[in-house]
């Protein structure tokens, strides 16, 4: 399959995962991985909680070989900060660091991290170069259409960080303003993509191979990246890449499906413990057992989810009711 080229480092046109705090953790990109997921990127960190040494952030930067090809990425809104960060990023030996500038939370926007840098061209520059300037490996960064509707500025500000030596920018198509509301602009993609000579991922609202397909054809983006879409469903990496090689693509089976919801809990469980894992896990499968006839009574089990057991014991009562509605 064609591959495309960030930098010196080759990753499938296909789709990529995208960072999501909270969510997309180590087990998640696993899971996404094996389905297909052809580059993914980490969720966000700190770059001061890295520059003082934070013990949460560190543990957020361990880069394993499975999840190669692979980004780090930081936030921060201080050119010094996101340099010397980006320097000690190195000692985890990721293939990519990337810069978010789309974050729409008033926790980082609010402090001028994030999507703020989109209202702030030179300051974006000017973090751009210090963090191009300090590592030996590309840097590239995510970026929204703009602040709000009156100021669509993604191509202009994409050009901008071209010149400052990024070698990658993706672009989700939505304003800060418009958080995750509306739908996401094909529009201002496919602008930024004729803007810029780097190569361009296209973000936002790909629920299936349809509209990744879409958005490959109505914007000439080189590759796609897929967050929501993928909750509970990992194999939306696979489909993609069946669409795109026109393949036939079989949906997984009821066991399948299970199989993978314990399978992810359990790498939760043994990369960060039970209790962690567990507050996460509720979530997680929630999202497995959408659609599944009975799914509200067995959501609200997930809610009560305290081990790994539990997951399990889950898994099984959802099979054996599937079963029963499928003699
Ligand atoms: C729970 C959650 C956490 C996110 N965390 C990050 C993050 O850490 N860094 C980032 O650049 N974008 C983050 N995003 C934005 C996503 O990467 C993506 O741009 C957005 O969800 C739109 O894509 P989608 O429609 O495919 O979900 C996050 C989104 C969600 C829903």
């Amino acid at each position: 399959m064609d591959k495309l080229l960030i930098g010196n480092v080759a990753i499938e046109r296909t789709a990529a995962l995208a960072p999501m705090a909270s969510v997309a953790d180590r087990a998640y990109r696993y899971i996404c991985k094996e389905q297909g997921a052809a580059y993914m990127v980490s969720e966000m960190i700190s770059a001061k909680g890295l520059c003082y040494s934070d013990r949460k952030t560190e543990e957020l930067c361990t880069v394993t070989d499975t999840e190669r090809p692979y980004a780090l990425q930081l936030f921060g809104d201080e050119p010094e900060f996101m340099a010397r960060a980006a320097e000690k990023l190195m000692a985890y030996s990721p293939d990519i660091i990337d810069i978010n500038m789309g974050c729409p939370v008033p926790k980082i926007a609010g402090n001028g991290s994030g999507s703020a840098l989109m209202k702030d061209t030179e300051k974006a520059y000017s973090i751009a170069r210090a963090v191009v300037g300090a590592v030996d490996i590309p840097v590239t960064a995510k970026i929204r259409a703009g602040w709000d509707s009156t100021s669509i500025n993604a191509p202009e500000f994409a050009q901008a960080l071209e010149s400052a030596g990024i070698a990658a920018v993706t672009i989700h198509g939505r304003t800060k303003q418009q958080m995750y509301h509306d739908r996401a602009s094909l529009d201002v993609i496919a602008a930024v993509k004729r803007a810029v000579s780097i190569p361009v991922i296209g973000n936002g609202d790909i629920k299936n191979a349809a509209d990744a397909v879409s958005m490959y054809e109505k914007t000439g983006v080189d590759l796609v990246m897929i967050g929501r879409g993928s909750y509970g469903n990992p194999w939306i990496f696979r489909e993609i890449a069946c669409a795109l090689n026109g393949t036939a693509y079989t949906p997984p089976e009821m066991t399948e499906r299970m199989d993978v919801m314990v399978r992810q809990a359990g790498l939760a469980v043994s990369f960060k413990g039970e209790r962690m894992a567990m507050a996460e896990a509720r979530r997680h499968c929630s999202f497995y057992l959408r659609g599944i006839k009975g799914a509200a009574a067995y959501r609200e089990r997930c809610s009560h989810l305290n081990s790994l057991d539990d997951v399990k014991r889950l898994a099984e009562e959802v099979l054996r009711g599937y079963e029963k509605e499928n003699i």
